[in-house]
């Protein structure tokens, strides 16, 4: 099938024509978003295969469908950039990768609290500068700290099994109790019992309704004060105007972000020329105690090849019989 790619980059390009060896599929890679303009781009293709921080918003899908598009093929787990209510009603099958390393994401998860806590990202740069003292580095034992997990699907059951491994008591909450969890030694505690008990709190819940501004002046007032928190899940997990504050009078000691509420015009693009316009963004890397990553938790070179094998294979599946694999809900 004919396929158009959206905001491709290098390394997209690279793992996606690996995984299409044998050419199965036509991909005409694009390096712009996908949005209203650039569905012009589209000529007779019948696939498009969009990224997080792509917009599929009803009038995009409505502009898709009148192109001819036949399968919208997400090269993400996440599909809160989809008006999927809409895609329904125009019967526009959007397909996804459910899972493609969640080690990925654990891992990134437990660098940042790593580096957070003992300062690394700090010692990096000064011993650059010549400066060996240990000055404003110390940091605390993870072992035997009460870790909180919100959300123990793939990704945070990833992330329990590690938190086990280094001591902790991992406590967790999630609307779905995950027996594997339990077996492993997590215990299931109510929200409010996680936010007041957790030295160290990380979001693994996907972005819904319910979850948005999880993180806000009400959740954070019920936390141990110097509380860490990390969020690789979805930036709109956090109320960011309430967590500034919360840094700022020191409820939290420590935050670790791998994603941001207004990340779609800034991530995976390089503004060190230019500076950023997000006042927000720009108070938040001020703080010493604070690390972000530009949503690069799935950038690995496992969950890269997975993530390309599955989208083919989705569109495969699409091409030869109709039907639709790893369809989203
Ligand atoms: P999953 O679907 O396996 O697990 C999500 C868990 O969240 C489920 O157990 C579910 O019951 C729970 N949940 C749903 N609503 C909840 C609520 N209101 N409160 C508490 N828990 C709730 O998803 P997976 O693969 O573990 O991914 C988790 C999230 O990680 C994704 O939704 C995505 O936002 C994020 N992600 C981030 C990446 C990155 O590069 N930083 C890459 C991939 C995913």
């Amino acid at each position: 099938m004919k396929i158009a790619f959206f905001n491709t980059k290098q390394y997209d390009q690279e793992y996606f024509d690996r995984a299409n060896q044998n050419a199965a599929q036509q991909i005409r890679y694009f390096s712009s978003h996908l949005n209203l303009e650039s569905t012009s781009l589209i000529t007779d293709e019948k696939v498009v295969c969009a990224f997080i921080n792509d917009n599929l918003n009803a009038e995009v899908l409505h502009k898709l469908k009148s192109k001819g598009i036949e399968l919208i093929a997400l090269r993400s787990a996440g599909f809160n950039h989809v008006d999927v209510a809409c895609a329904k009603q125009l019967s526009l099958p959007v397909v996804r990768v459910p899972a493609y390393s969640p080690f990925a994401v654990a891992e990134h998860a437990v660098g940042l609290l790593l580096c957070l806590n003992r300062g690394i990202h700090r010692a990096h740069n000064r011993i650059r500068e010549g400066d060996f003292s240990l000055r404003n580095l110390m940091g605390f034992d993870i072992h035997g700290k009460t870790v909180g997990i919100i959300g123990t699907g793939k990704i945070g059951q990833a992330f329990a099994n590690i938190m086990l491994g280094f001591g902790c008591k991992v406590i967790a909450y999630d609307v779905v109790h995950n027996e594997q969890c339990i077996k492993s030694g997590v215990t299931y505690v109510s929200l409010d019992n996680l936010l007041s008990h957790a030295d160290v709190i990380s979001l693994h819940c996907p972005l819904t309704p319910e979850t948005y501004h999880l993180i806000n002046q009400e959740t954070l007032a019920k936390m141990r004060d110097g509380v860490t928190i990390i969020n690789t899940s979805r930036g709109k997990l956090v109320d960011t105007k309430a967590i500034i504050n919360s840094l700022k009078n020191g409820k939290v000691g420590l935050l670790g972000l791998d994603v941001y509420e207004e990340e779609e015009a800034l991530f995976f693009e390089d503004f060190s020329k230019k500076g950023i316009q997000d006042d927000v963004l720009a108070r938040l890397t001020t703080f010493p105690n604070v690390i972000i990553t530009s949503h690069q938790g799935f950038f690995t070179q496992e969950a890269m090849l997975n993530i390309a094998q599955t989208t083919l294979s989705n569109i495969n599946q699409f091409e030869q019989n109709g039907s639709i694999q790893n369809g989203v809900i």
